[in-house]
């Protein structure tokens, strides 16, 4: 068994109360629907900035309804600590996904994302501490590693950040490390790399890669590749980051503590593979796509070329092994968004 396997199977007889704050978006709902399966108490945070009610509706719809009366919704704002503060009481753990994602989003208004991502963390953090939760796990992000040329990423080699978005998530991990100094906070960040799956939102202009290309495709609607399809990156299939989270939650050995981890296969891909990739599966369902090419536009603003991870770290310290590698996850998020 794997060390992730034996903590299921030990989960459900030890129940803990876990906070998943941003639990309405795409990795926060998949945390929800992993924890109550395995009869957690949870309670939920969310403004629906990003988020919506159907990813809670669809978990609901998952589990059965002992499971789900074990789920305590509250809607509110990271940036309130009042609401933070609420929402950290008497929790064993904290699973922080609450932020605003993307990277163009960051450069039209890093305003919004600077108040949430940085003030709203630091709330979380604070609440966390006053509550003295066993320990809190964070959103990092893959674009801390901004223009270090290394590949693949290891966590300690990191290089300027290229983003608002990305100063926001390395700010981050800045103040996790000052609070475990200063005031003993028990905190782990996981840097993911493109996760993808069930629940991410294919729709707006923030909409990451695949699902937007596997909607553009079902709708018959251009697909365009930012720069030459050379672009690659580590995609990360949900379950692998829904393990992550719950093996840093969990983890007893003390090197694991205070430190940020690798989320990701440590596999890369192109766009253009991505793109032939999803053509390929999409095809037999949708006549249109037998001459369906994408389109080449200029390179995104802000965006890193090559992304590959080196899971090591995460492998030794937390016993993380990845479920899933790229093809198995698309073919699961394939047939979830056609259905
Ligand atoms: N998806 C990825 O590939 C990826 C990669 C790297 C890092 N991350 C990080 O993972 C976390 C989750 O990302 P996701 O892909 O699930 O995004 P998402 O947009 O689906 O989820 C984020 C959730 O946070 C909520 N939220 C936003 N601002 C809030 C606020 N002020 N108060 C309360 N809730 C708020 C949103 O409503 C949403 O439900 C984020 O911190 C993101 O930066 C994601």
């Amino acid at each position: 068994m794997t060390p992730y396997e034996i903590l299921c199977s030990t989960l459900p007889s030890q129940s803990k109360t876990w906070l998943i704050t941003g639990v309405a978006g795409f990795i926060g709902s998949n945390l929800l629907e992993a924890l109550l399966k395995l009869n957690q108490q949870v309670v939920g945070l969310d403004n629906f900035a990003t988020g919506h009610q159907r990813n809670l509706d669809q978990v609901q719809s998952l589990v059965n309804s002992k499971q789900w009366a074990n789920f305590r919704f509250i809607k509110g704002d990271i940036r309130k600590l009042s609401d933070c503060q609420r929402a950290c009481k008497d929790v064993d753990y904290v699973l922080h996904e609450a932020a605003l994602g993307s990277v163009p989003r960051s450069l039209a208004d890093p305003i919004t994302t600077n108040s949430t991502n940085i003030d709203g963390f630091l709330n979380m953090l604070v609440a966390a501490r006053d509550a003295q939760v066993k320990r809190f796990v964070y959103a990092a992000s893959s674009s801390t590693y901004g223009d270090h040329p290394a590949l693949p990423k290891v966590e300690e080699n990191i290089g300027k950040p290229l983003s608002p978005y990305a100063v926001t998530k390395y700010v981050n991990e800045l103040y996790a490390d000052v609070f475990a100094r200063f005031y003993g906070l028990n905190a782990i960040g996981l840097r993911y790399f493109n996760v993808f799956g069930k629940r991410q939102d294919p729709n707006g202009a923030y909409a990451a890669v695949i699902p937007k290309w596997i909607a553009s495709m079902i709708r018959n609607e251009p697909v365009y590749i930012n720069g030459d399809g050379q672009t690659s990156r580590d995609f990360c299939y949900i379950d692998n980051a829904v393990q992550a989270n719950l093996l840093a939650a969990t983890a007893e050995n003390p090197d694991a503590a205070n430190q940020v981890f690798n989320v990701a296969v440590g596999k890369r891909t192109t766009l253009n593979e991505l793109f032939w990739y999803l053509h390929k599966h999409l095809l037999p369902y949708f006549a249109h796509l037998q001459a369906f090419e994408p389109i080449y536009v200029d390179f995104r603003a802000g965006d890193v070329r090559h992304s590959l991870a080196d899971v090591s770290k995460s492998a030794q310290l937390l016993g993380y092994i990845p479920s899933h590698h790229i093809d198995e996850g698309l073919k699961i998020a394939i047939n979830w968004y056609l259905a």
